[in-house]
């Protein structure tokens, strides 16, 4: 409750002398004009400044009241007023009650305007990519969560946080009145990101200053992926013009010199009839490899049993072992569930995995296939594992290898007839089996390619 001043007395009569004036100086003409007696006008006098006295004290002490009351308002506190508001006189009580309707639009208009403010702010929190807000001078005035992890907490100069000679550059165009502009940088710290930056003069400075916005985006994986698409171009086309380059020459060759020598045709031609199917190769991997990325969001959802498809592939591929004196040996577990899959794409995974381990085992040596199940994530999965006893692949190489076209030893893997798209191949169906390979390998002992498949739940499909 506010102090209660004691009222200002010299104030009130003051006032009240001033209020009575006409009424005194009507009584003292009358007086003067010996209308009535001194004795009366005396006491008519008297009643008339004691009365207009008590009115004036009585409309002071309301209206000091309302002042104490709108100053409690101020402080947002209506239940404060001094009285009890219908006591007051009316014309106190009506501004009093003018100073409460006011008050309270304005409590509305401000909430109105302080939500409006918080969901700016969340948007601001919200937005994925750092903001930076800079004021006149290139001072940082303000920074979401994300730039604040980027930059650190500092307050102070963009160069402190950014040290970039293009985004300061870019900073102080637009700061001197330039149009947007757009950067792209690296940071290095604390791993290497590139980013674009974009600095865009805001309409109205705000209230800390800041006239500036700096949004920066995270363009690491877009950078990676034209780098992955112009190494791909390149890559393929270099596997074939290869081929090509050899089927040309041979064909010149037979069109010139070799016309008439019926030997050297009949070897050519099996040349180019091989470098032909290379290509075929090729060109069929790069088109399963495209297939299956375009679908590689949609997990099939057939029931695969892998024991009959493992046995099966094996017969296949036993003409090809038996060439470099190898053998399958298969150990299927024989309670081995059904696992969710495609059965076509499910026999290239294991295909490229039995002719890598033909292609890249020790002659004369076994391959092994183990397929059990294994608890993985708390879930039941399948495991198969493809053990070769093959040279070993150093450690270096084995979290490239589903990349396309690499090889460890390209020229070795080229003259074997292999493109470098297998276990691209590989990988991309398991992704779209929600699978896994895992791979390990030990120098002069053999690798091991293992693939996760998830169980087929007969509960219904999985997404
Ligand atoms: N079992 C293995 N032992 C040793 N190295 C392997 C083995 N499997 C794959 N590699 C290495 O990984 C590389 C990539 O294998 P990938 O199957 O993708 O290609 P490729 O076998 O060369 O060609 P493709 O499979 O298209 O005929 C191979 O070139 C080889 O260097
Ligand atoms: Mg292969």
């Amino acid at each position: 409750v506010p102090l209660r001043r004691a009222p200002n007395l010299a104030r009130i009569a003051a006032l009240a002398l001033a209020a009575s004036a006409p009424g005194l100086l009507a009584i003292a003409a009358l007086t003067i004009g010996a209308q009535i007696r001194v004795g009366w006008a005396l006491l008519a006098g008297a009643a008339v400044y004691l009365a207009t006295a008590l009115l004036t004290a009585w409309l002071v002490g309301d209206l000091e009241q309302v002042r104490d009351g709108v100053g409690a308002l101020a402080e947002e506190d209506a239940a404060a007023f001094p009285r009890r508001p219908d006591a007051l006189l009316p014309p106190p009580r009506e501004i009093w009650s003018a100073a409460l309707k006011l008050a309270r639009s304005w409590r509305e208009r401000n909430a109105a305007a302080e939500a409006r403010l918080a969901a700016a702010e969340a948007v601001i929190a919200a937005v994925p990519d750092p903001l930076i807000l800079l004021d006149e001078k290139r001072r940082i005035v303000r920074l979401n969560a994300q730039a604040n992890a980027l930059a650190g907490p500092g307050r102070g100069d963009l160069a402190a946080a950014l040290r970039n000679p293009a985004v300061l550059a870019a900073a102080g165009a637009v700061l001197r009145g330039e149009p947007a502009r757009v950067v792209e940088f690296a940071l290095s710290v604390p791993v290497e990101r590139q980013y674009r930056a974009r600095f865009a003069r805001i309409e109205r400075p705000s209230s800390e200053g800041a006239v500036a916005v700096l949004s920066l985006h995270d363009i690491t994986e877009l950078k990676r992926a034209e780098q992955m698409r112009a190494d791909f171009i390149a890559n393929a086309s270099h596997e074939l013009r290869t081929p090509l380059a050899t089927l040309t020459g041979f064909i010149e060759t037979l069109g010139g010199l070799a016309r008439e020598d019926e030997k050297a045709r009949e070897r050519f031609l099996a040349i180019m009839q091989a470098q032909a199917e290379r290509m075929t190769r090729l060109v069929d991997d790069l088109l399963s490899l495209s297939r299956i990325e375009l679908r590689e969001h949609l997990m099939p959802q057939d029931r695969v049993a892998l024991g009959p498809l493992l046995r099966h592939l094996a017969e296949v591929m036993e003409l090809r072992a038996g060439a470099r004196d190898m053998r399958l040996t298969l150990h299927i577990a024989a309670d081995l569930p059904e696992v969710t899959g495609d059965r076509d794409e499910l026999a290239q995974v294991f295909q490229n995995l039995f002719d890598n381990a033909i292609k890249y085992g020790r002659a004369g040596s076994e391959i092994v296939v183990e397929a059990a199940t294994i608890e993985k994530g708390g879930e039941p999965h399948v495991a198969v594992a493809v053990r070769d006893q093959g040279e070993g692949i150093p450690r270096e190489h084995l979290p490239r290898l589903t990349e396309r076209f690499y090889r460890v030893d390209a020229a070795r893997s080229r003259a074997i007839g292999g493109t470098g798209l297998g276990l691209a191949i590989v990988k991309h169906i398991l992704n779209r089996h929600r699978g896994v390979l895992e791979i390990s390998s030990e120098i002069g002992k053999g690798s091991v390619f293992t693939v996760c498949l998830r169980r087929y739940d007969a509960a219904g499909p999985e997404l």
